[in-house]
């Protein structure tokens, strides 16, 4: 048996880690944590996607580590970054527009006054993936553009929670949807979140709605990400020409963040906690 395939795999194809493992995995998602704790001073009106994405891949390859999604299916970047209305992998670029145009469109990199956004990273560090994302704000956060943040951050608790040996993924997706939908929001259904481990995405599917008691039963060692998508307005998305960037059909607001997660014994680790406390972004330093 070769390292990648130690442990076994349930019925559901979903890999069951040895307690060995929780290390590797603290490792690669404490290193991307850490980088997204670093980007929070460079975000700021007028910075543009794609210098916040070579800043990533200078961290990335500055802790000897690869970025997961370099090469990922054709992807190019160090990470996704989702703007406003985009929902998820948003492509980092350098456009500049100097006249003020249609807000809708994206075809402007350059941060602006007001704008949210979710920075993905996913990094390799000795064979092992750590994935997160979070919310950051150039400029003056808006009372609208607060809830959603707020609402989207605690659904991913609610689902976190949620995790524990014998509870179910249907009990991680109803926990969220519930949550969502009391503050008259709603979660996104066309992307979900995925197993990891030595690999990228595998199974399962950690749906962000669901109903209580269904799906695959949670075992210790297994590996996976919530990551919820909370839209202002209606859920459904669509695909841009450029294959990728999915963003809400009625143009609504959207947030995100993302953490991945080990079921324990009793419960569950977080291997993607920010260590600078950083992880809201109207959070301040803890230290
Ligand atoms: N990090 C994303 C996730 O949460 C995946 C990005 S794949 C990419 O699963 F190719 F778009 F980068
Ligand atoms: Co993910
Ligand atoms: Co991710």
């Amino acid at each position: 048996m070769n390292e990648q395939h130690r442990g076994r795999l349930t019925r559901d194809g979903i890999r069951i880690h040895e307690s060995a493992d929780f290390s590797g995995m603290h490792k690669a998602g404490r290193l991307a944590a850490e980088i997204l704790d670093r980007l929070a001073d460079h975000v700021f009106v007028g910075q543009t996607t794609g210098e916040l994405d070579r800043i990533i891949e200078a961290h990335v390859s500055e802790a000897g580590a690869k970025s997961a999604t370099i090469g990922y299916k054709g992807y190019q970047h160090a990470s996704c970054i989702s703007v406003n209305h985009v929902v998820c992998h948003g492509i980092p670029g350098d456009k500049i527009r100097k006249w003020k145009n249609d807000i809708h469109r994206r075809d402007d990199d350059a941060l602006k006054d007001g704008d949210i956004l979710n920075i993905d990273v996913t990094v390799i560090v000795d064979g092992w993936y750590g994935d997160t994302s979070r919310m950051y704000v150039a400029g003056k956060l808006k009372p609208y553009a607060e809830k959603l943040i707020q609402v989207t951050h605690d659904s991913l608790f609610k689902g976190i929670e949620a995790v524990k040996p014998g509870n179910t993924f249907g009990d991680i997706g109803h926990a969220i949807q519930t949550f969502v939908e009391g503050h008259r929001m709603n979660v996104v259904r066309d992307f979900c979140g995925h197993g990891l481990g030595r690999v990228f995405h595998s199974p399962p599917n950690v749906l962000h709605y669901g109903r209580p008691g269904t799906g695959p039963v949670l075992e210790e060692g297994m590996f996976f990400t919530i990551e919820p998508m909370v839209n202002l307005g209606r859920p459904e998305t669509k695909v841009l020409s450029d294959d990728w960037t999915a963003v809400t059909r009625d143009k609504s607001l959207s947030a995100q963040f993302e953490h991945s997660i080990g079921v324990t014994a009793d419960g569950f680790e977080i291997f993607t906690l920010s260590p600078a406390g950083r992880f809201h972004p109207t959070w301040r330093e803890s230290a």
